[in-house]
Formats: structure tokens, C-alpha cells, sequence
């Protein structure tokens, strides 16, 4: 298939990039490198440099390239942000997901895999968490990406767009050429990392007096190239409906540190701070669902073998990508 990927230069969009490659999809990224890097696009898909507030520019893009379907990355993605400036991610994340929607009915596209978030449930009253637990976000981010999805609704019923949302839990690890690099760094592994890497002295742990095993909390890690396989198969017309992307297991931030020394052989001092504003205590899939319709499975299921890949990619790119 021929798939306008926005986004496609970020973190998750880049790694999915390189696996619909690998499968044979011809693509197309449409990023505006806010986030992204030039030199995270596989080197045989086009980059069109552009921004979804852009309407006039969207339909100009749809009208050339002419997609069969679209997946959905490009967003702003910091949840401590979301609470300081909720204006940019209202804007970005829902006025120009409605651009790109829009483009898609004038344009007669009618399928989108939209990335999602775990981040649309907020704090869960049972675990693991299912599809069908309420929404209760707590953070800008996570409602941004639930009013995208209630969005998507209503353009399946209007206007005949099918869709599938895929909530993932803490995506992270790498694959050989593309991994994580964030201008501002704020998720746990690429920061423990770096205390490996001797960029950083110690690593820090936003909260000890959680209700967990060892007080601090519990996050589902999956890797990218799962992620990435989920947005491939998802391109199947017969796909579609809201999706958890987990592995099914939570690791704590202490058990993270400690993979992480397991992996870099380094020793790793942290230091413990006060919880960081809106962090739920555990959050862990129930991804029997995607198992079920998708036949998708995690094959990174040990944290250990996560941290590996993205240790290998941070060795080979320590300071990220160059640009
Ligand atoms: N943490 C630390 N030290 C750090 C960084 C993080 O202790 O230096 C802790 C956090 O407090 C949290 C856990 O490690 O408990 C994981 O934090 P990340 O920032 O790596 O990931 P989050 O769980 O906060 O965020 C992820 C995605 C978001 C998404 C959110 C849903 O990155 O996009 O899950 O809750 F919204």
C-alpha cells in the first residue's frame, strides 16, 4: 500500500517506517521535525516537511501523493507540558489531527492507524488495564488523545473512515539504525542511560512511597518494533476498533535501574525526589484484545532484552541523532 505516515520522523514513527519498508508498503512521512530527525527516516521513504495546522498544504499533499491509508503519529507527547501549555496540545494534537481528517474525507482516504495512549484511562481502579476500564485522563495529553479518538468515531459514522487507535503503554528499546532521541529527555530508560553513557552522574527516582512492591512505580515497557508490527498489521481492511499495546507485565522504576545495570555493567547511583505531578502508581495492558483480533503478540516480554537494544543504539549514537 501506498501510507502517508505523519510523524514518521519521531521516535515510534520511525522504527514503524522502517518495518512497513520491510514489508513492502511504499511510504511517504509527512513531519514537520519539531520532534523529529531528518536522519530518522529510512532512507528509501520521502519526507514531505510539513505541518498538520497547514490545511491548504495537507489537501495539496493528499492530492499528490495519493494514499491508501494513513497512520497517525505526529503529536506533542510530554505529559508535564500538556499541564503548562495546554494551548499547544489542544492545537496540535486535536486541531490538526481534525486537519488531517479532513483531508482524508476531500481526499476519499478512508483508513487511519492513530497512535494512541494508555494515558486515556488515567488511574485505572483494577489491573491490567482493558479497553473497556473509563476514561478518566489526567493530564492534557491524555485527554487531547481521547477527544482524537472520540473524533475518529464519529468521522467512522459521517463519513465512512475506518480506524483503528492503538493505546500504548511505555514504548521503548530500539531497533539497529533508529531509536529514541527526544530534544528534551524526560522517559526513564534513555535518562538511566545516560548515567552509563557518563553524561549524567545519577539518575533520578520521582517517588519512593508509592502502593507498589518497593514504593516506586510500575509501568508496562513494550518495545518499538512491536508497536511497530501492531501499525502493520492494522493496515489489514478488516482491522479495526481501539487496541492496548502492553506486554502484560510491570516493571518498577528500581527493577528498571537494575536491568539496566545488568545490561551496561555500569553501576548506576540514583537518587531519590519527590513524585513527579500526575504519575499513576502501575499501569500494566491487558493485551488479550490485540492478541485476539490482531493475533499480535509482544516478543520482547524481558526488560532485560528491551534495555539491551536500546543500550546498542545509544552506544552507537550517543549524542542522537546529529541534527
Ligand atoms: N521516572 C523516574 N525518573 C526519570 C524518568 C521517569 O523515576 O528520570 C519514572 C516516572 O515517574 C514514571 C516512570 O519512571 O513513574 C516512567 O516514566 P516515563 O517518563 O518513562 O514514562 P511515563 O509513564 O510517564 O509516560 C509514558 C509515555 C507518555 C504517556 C504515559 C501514560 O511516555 O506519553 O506513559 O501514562 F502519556
Amino acid at each position: 500500500m501506498r501510507v502517508l505516515v505523519t510523524g514518521g520522523a519521531g521516535y515510534i514513527g520511525s522504527v514503524c517506517v522502517d518495518e512497513l519498508m520491510r514489508a513492502g508498503h511504499e511510504v511517504v512521512v509527512f513531519d514537520n521535525l519539531s520532534e523529529g530527525h531528518r536522519a530518522a527516516i529510512h532512507s528509501d521513504a520521502r519526507l514531505i516537511v510539513g505541518d498538520l495546522g497547514d490545511l491548504e498544504g495537507l489537501h495539496r499533499v493528499f492530492a499528490e501523493v495519493k494514499p491508501q491509508a494513513v497512520i497517525h503519529f505526529a503529536a506533542n507527547a510530554l505529559v508535564g507540558e500538556s499541564m503548562a501549555n495546554p494551548g499547544k496540545y489542544y492545537r496540535n494534537n486535536v486541531g490538526g489531527g481534525l486537519n488531517l481528517l479532513e483531508a482524508m474525507v476531500a481526499a476519499g482516504v478512508s483508513k487511519i492507524v492513530f497512535s494512541s495512549t494508555c494515558a486515556v484511562y488515567g488511574i485505572p481502579d483494577t489491573l491490567p488495564i482493558t479497553e473497556e476500564l473509563p476514561f478518566r485522563p489526567a493530564n492534557v495529553y491524555g485527554e487531547t488523545k481521547l477527544t482524537f479518538e472520540r473524533m475518529l468515531r464519529w468521522y467512522r459514522q459521517i463519513h465512512g473512515i475506518s480506524f483503528v487507535a492503538f493505546r500504548y503503554f511505555n514504548a521503548a528499546g530500539a531497533i539497529d539504525l533508529f531509536g529514541e532521541h527526544h530534544r528534551i529527555e524526560t522517559h526513564l530508560i534513555p535518562n538511566v542511560l545516560k548515567v552509563a553513557l557518563g553524561q549524567a552522574k545519577q539518575c533520578e527516582i520521582f517517588g519512593g512511597d508509592y502502593p507498589t512492591p518497593d514504593g516506586t512505580c510500575v509501568r508496562d515497557y513494550i518495545h518499538v518494533s512491536d508497536l511497530a508490527a501492531a501499525h502493520v498489521s492494522a493496515l489489514n481492511p478488516d482491522v479495526s476498533g481501539y487496541y492496548n499495546l502492553g506486554t502484560g507485565h510491570g516493571f518498577s522504576v528500581r527493577e528498571v535501574i537494575a536491568a539496566c545495570e545488568k545490561v551496561t555493567g555500569a553501576k548506576i547511583p540514583s537518587v531519590l525526589k519527590p513524585r513527579r505531578a500526575g504519575d499513576p502508581p502501575s499501569l500494566v495492558a491487558d493485551p488479550a484484545k490485540a492478541r485476539r483480533d490482531l493475533g499480535w503478540q509482544a516478543h520482547f516480554t524481558r526488560i532485560e532484552d528491551i534495555v539491551q537494544t536500546a543500550w546498542d543504539w545509544h552506544r552507537q549514537h550517543p549524542t542522537g541523532y546529529s541534527d
